[in-house]
C-alpha cells in the first residue's frame, strides 16, 4: 500500500508510518496540479489544513482509501464525497486541544498588553512606555463561543486570570456548562452584549461562518477585544476591520485566516490587531501526539481494523 503525506507532520509520525512496510512519499507544498496527476497512485493521503480534499479530489483519488488529517478540524475535507466512494476520513480531535487553548490565551494576553507592538518598538531601538497602556482581565466577562474541547480548556484558564466567563452553545448539555462553572447564554446576542472579550471556539460551518460580523458588532460593548484562534471568517473579518476603525473593538488576536496562506489580508494594516500564521497547534507536545496518532489512525483504517476518530 501506498501513503502520501502532502504536509509536515512529527518525524516520530514519519518513522511510525515506514516501519509499517508500507511505502511512504513525503512531497510537502506539492502543487495541486501535480497532486491530481498523482493521487491515483495512492492507498491514503495526510493533511493538514491547507489541502483541499474536495469533488475534483475525488475524482482522480480512484484508489483512495484513506484520507488522515493531521489536526482536528475537517472543514478542508469535503465529506460527503468520502463516504460516497467508501473512503474513511480520520482525524486527531484531542492531539493538540491543549496547545490551542494556549494560543489562545496568549493572543488574548499579548492583544490586551500590546505586547507584540512594544517588542517590535524596543527593537527598533526606541524606548518609550507611553503607548501601550493595555487592561488587565481580572474582573472581566469573557464571552466563549462554542464550549467544545478547546472552549472549555479556556474557559478554565481564563477563570484562573479571575474572570467571570459566559457561553454560548446551544448544542451541549446544562450539565457541560455546570460543569465548567460557566454561565449561559441562550443566544449569541446576550453573550455579545455582555463579554468585555469574546473567543469563538466553533467549528467552521455554514452557520458559524461569519456568526460575530457587523450586527454583533452593533451591540457589542464599545472597546470589545476579541480572539479567533478556531477557524478563519467565524468572526467575519470585513466587519472586523470596520469595526476596528470605528474603535468599537479595541483588539483582535487572530490565528486564523479565511484563505490561507495570506500575506495581504486588510487585518494586516492594523496596528492594533496581532496575528500569528495558523499556529494554534504548533508545539512540540501537540505535533509529536498529532503525528503519532495520526500515522497508527491511518494504518488501521487501511489494515480495516476499528479507528477511534473515524
Ligand atoms: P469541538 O467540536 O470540541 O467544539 C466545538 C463546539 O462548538 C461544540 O461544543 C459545538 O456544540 C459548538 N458549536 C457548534 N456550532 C455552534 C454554533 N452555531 N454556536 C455556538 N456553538 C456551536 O471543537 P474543538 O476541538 O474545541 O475545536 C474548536 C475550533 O478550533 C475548531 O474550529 C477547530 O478547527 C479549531 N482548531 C484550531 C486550531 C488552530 O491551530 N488554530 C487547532 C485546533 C483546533
Ligand atoms: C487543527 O484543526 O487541528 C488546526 O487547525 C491545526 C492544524 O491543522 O494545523
Amino acid at each position: 500500500m501506498k501513503i502520501l503525506v502532502t504536509e509536515k507532520i512529527a518525524d516520530q509520525g514519519i518513522e511510525v508510518l515506514k516501519k509499517s512496510g508500507m511505502e511512504v512519499d513525503v512531497k510537502l507544498d506539492i502543487e495541486r496540479g501535480e497532486l491530481l496527476e498523482i493521487i491515483k497512485n495512492y492507498d491514503a493521503i495526510v493533511v493538514r489544513s491547507v489541502t483541499k480534499i474536495d469533488e475534483e479530489f475525488y475524482q482522480h483519488a480512484v484508489n483512495l482509501k484513506v484520507v488522515g488529517r493531521a489536526g482536528n478540524g475537517v472543514d478542508n475535507i469535503e465529506m460527503e464525497g468520502a463516504t460516497e466512494r467508501g473512503i474513511i476520513v480520520v482525524n486527531t480531535p484531542e492531539a493538540n486541544i491543549v496547545s490551542a487553548a494556549e494560543h489562545t490565551i496568549g493572543l488574548l494576553i499579548a492583544s490586551c498588553r500590546n505586547i507584540p507592538q512594544a517588542n517590535n518598538h524596543i527593537k527598533n531601538r526606541q524606548w518609550d512606555r507611553s503607548g501601550f497602556k493595555g487592561v488587565e482581565l481580572q474582573g472581566k466577562t469573557a464571552g466563549i463561543v462554542g464550549l467544545g474541547r478547546i472552549g472549555s480548556l479556556v474557559a478554565t484558564r481564563l477563570q484562573g486570570f479571575g474572570m467571570k466567563v459566559i457561553a454560548y452553545d446551544p448544542y451541549i448539555t446544562d450539565e457541560r456548562f455546570k460543569k465548567f462553572g460557566v454561565e449561559k447564554k441562550e443566544n449569541l446576542q446576550d453573550l455579545v452584549k455582555e463579554s468585555d472579550f469574546i473567543s469563538v471556539h466553533t467549528p467552521k460551518t455554514e452557520e458559524t461562518f461569519g456568526m460575530i460580523g457587523d450586527e454583533e458588532f452593533k451591540i457589542a460593548k464599545k472597546g470589545v477585544r476579541v480572539v479567533n484562534c478556531a477557524r478563519g471568517g467565524i468572526i467575519d473579518e470585513d466587519a472586523l476591520v470596520k469595526a476596528m476603525k470605528e474603535n468599537i473593538v479595541a483588539s483582535a488576536g487572530i490565528d486564523v485566516l479565511v484563505d490561507e496562506p495570506n500575506t495581504t489580508s486588510p487585518l494586516l494594516d492594523l496596528n492594533n490587531v496581532i496575528i500569528t500564521p495558523h499556529l494554534g497547534a504548533d508545539t512540540v507536545e501537540a505535533q509529536n501526539n498529532v503525528g503519532v496518532t495520526i500515522a497508527h489512525e491511518v494504518l488501521s483504517a487501511l489494515k480495516g481494523e476499528m479507528v477511534p476518530n473515524a
